[in-house]
């Protein structure tokens, strides 16, 4: 008895110094290996969320960098993760090791969207869906857009156009809503479009709100308005089935896909992919174009040197009785060079998620398998590094391209936004329209920025429009 007492316990002990070794041996190599990159994880679980939910998060990104360089780890919402601010990181993490990095997003959003849209996912399905989207945004389709586009330019800056207060980033929500139903449906009857309109609003004040399952909360009312959207959208598609309307725009191209077994693709992801589109399109091309009236009111001569590109085109085309031609909108290089240094400036995509599938190591330090990666575009776009002078707006600086993967106001790699083209002919449009017509006034001289959750000029740019002399 005593005897088989001992061997046990010989066998425990040994088993236990064992277990000790191996696990000292491992935490050997691991330190070896790779060490965490150097940061503050701020408080437990509240982490460093709340600064950067309290104040301009840049300015806390910038600090960390300034102190550890530009990789360093920190904790936001509960996730550790490592933030990266070089070009070279960002295409690691976006290009170079894709495969190994997943976009992540907060599982209220993925819901509110619709868990189907392209950019929650990777792989066979996403790499089809992503197709079929770019091949309805590709440069052979979005020019025949242009004359609608027009048209919704127009009426926008028409009601601009009446002497008393407008916010100019609340008007462009409603020019790019329209422009990212154009470009889905082709013609939608007003019937359909008022109704998704309304829906989609209350969608997008949910979207932002914090997730509750409380009835009666902006979160609730949302996922109800979501729904109803599913509806309109079944309604629509049923009967373009019926009346054979099938080949235009994003939703034609999704109606007619067929996998190599001829499915088609079901309901439910066409709704969320569409939905997602005009979410990936209308706050984000909305604030570009605030803050392009912000620019252009704020520096007259580089005014002067657009409208006057504008002028020649418009004089050419007849006192703009002629619509604009895809070469005239090729063909604005002033303008052009205003949008690229806009979308620099503003960087109203800070940064982005993805999340390591395995444990990666990136120069000589470890990314965890779990920990979100946030590659920093706004500390990119503002090194002086790469842009002499970064917080002053000089569109010339772009008459040099700017160095490899320096400048991702779309993002870069597979996830790369897909409608970068139409959101440049949309604002060149707009642009067009706007300096031949009308004149401005800013109201109030602030530079404060609001996160409406994209930065934007304070109370979405308040201002006065006339028409020119
Ligand atoms: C602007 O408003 C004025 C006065 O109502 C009108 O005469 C003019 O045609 C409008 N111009 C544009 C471009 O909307
Ligand atoms: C704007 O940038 C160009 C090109 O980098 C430079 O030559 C010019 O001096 C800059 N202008 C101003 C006003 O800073």
């Amino acid at each position: 008895m005593e005897f088989l007492s001992i061997i046990i316990c010989t066998i425990l002990f040994l088993s236990v110094l064992l277990s000790y070794y191996l696990i000292q041996e491992k935490k050997k190599k691991q330190k070896h290996k790779a060490k965490l990159p150097p940061g503050s994880m701020g408080l437990p679980y509240v982490g460093e969320t709340l600064q950067i939910y309290s104040d301009n998060p840049n300015v806390l990104f910038a600090t960390k960098q300034k102190r550890y360089g530009d990789i360093f780890k920190t904790h936001i919402l509960g996730c550790p993760c490592v933030m990266l601010a070089s070009p070279e990181a960002a295409h690691f993490v976006l290009v170079s090791h894709a495969h190994l990095l997943k976009p992540t997003y907060p599982k209220s959003k993925e819901t509110m969207i619709g868990p189907s849209a392209l950019f929650f996912h990777e792989g066979a399905y996403h790499t089809c869906l992503r197709k079929l989207v770019q091949s309805s945004l590709s440069p052979g389709a979005i020019q025949k857009l242009i004359p609608d586009i027009e048209a919704i330019a127009i009426s926008t800056l028409e009601s601009c156009n009446n002497s008393q207060v407008v916010y100019i980033f609340r008007e462009m929500k409603i020019l790019s809503f329209e422009v990212g139903i154009l470009s889905i449906f082709s013609q939608l009857e007003s019937k359909y479009s008022t109704e998704l309109k309304e829906q989609y609003c209350i969608v997008d004040k949910g979207y932002n709100s914090l997730a509750t399952n409380l009835p009666g909360t902006a979160y609730q009312k949302a996922l109800r308005a979501r729904r109803r959207i599913n509806q309109i959208l079944r309604e629509i598609i049923s009967e373009r089935k019926e009346k054979k309307f099938l080949d235009k725009g994003l939703l034609g191209h999704l109606l007619n896909f067929k996998n190599e077994e001829g499915q088609t693709l079901p309901e439910d992801q066409i709704a969320d992919n569409i939905i997602g589109v005009l979410f990936a399109a209308q706050d984000t091309t909305a604030s570009v174009l605030t803050w392009i009236f912000k620019y252009l009111h704020d520096d007259h001569k580089l005014l002067e040197a657009v409208t006057e590109e504008h002028m020649a085109i418009y004089k050419l085309s007849d006192g703009g009785k002629l619509p604009l031609t895809w070469v005239q909108t090729r063909n604005m290089p002033v303008t052009y060079k205003v949008i690229l240094e806009t979308l620099r400036m503003a960087s109203i995509i800070s940064y982005t998620f993805r999340e390591a599938v395995v444990d990666i190591q990136y120069k000589g330090y470890l990314i965890p398998k779990g920990w979100k990666v946030m590659p920093l575009f706004r500390n990119i776009h503002h090194s002086p590094e790469f842009f002499s002078d970064p917080q002053k707006f000089n569109s010339s600086r772009f008459e040099v391209a700017p160095k490899p993967n320096t400048y991702m106001p779309f993002g870069n790699g597979v996830h790369a936004c897909p409608g970068s083209e139409l959101a440049k002919l949309e604002m060149l449009i707009v642009i067009h329209h706007l300096v031949t017509k009308l004149r401005w006034e800013v109201i109030g001289h602030s530079n404060a920025v609001e996160y409406c959750p994209f930065p934007v000029p304070q109370h979405g740019l308040p201002a006065r429009f006339w028409e020119k002399p």
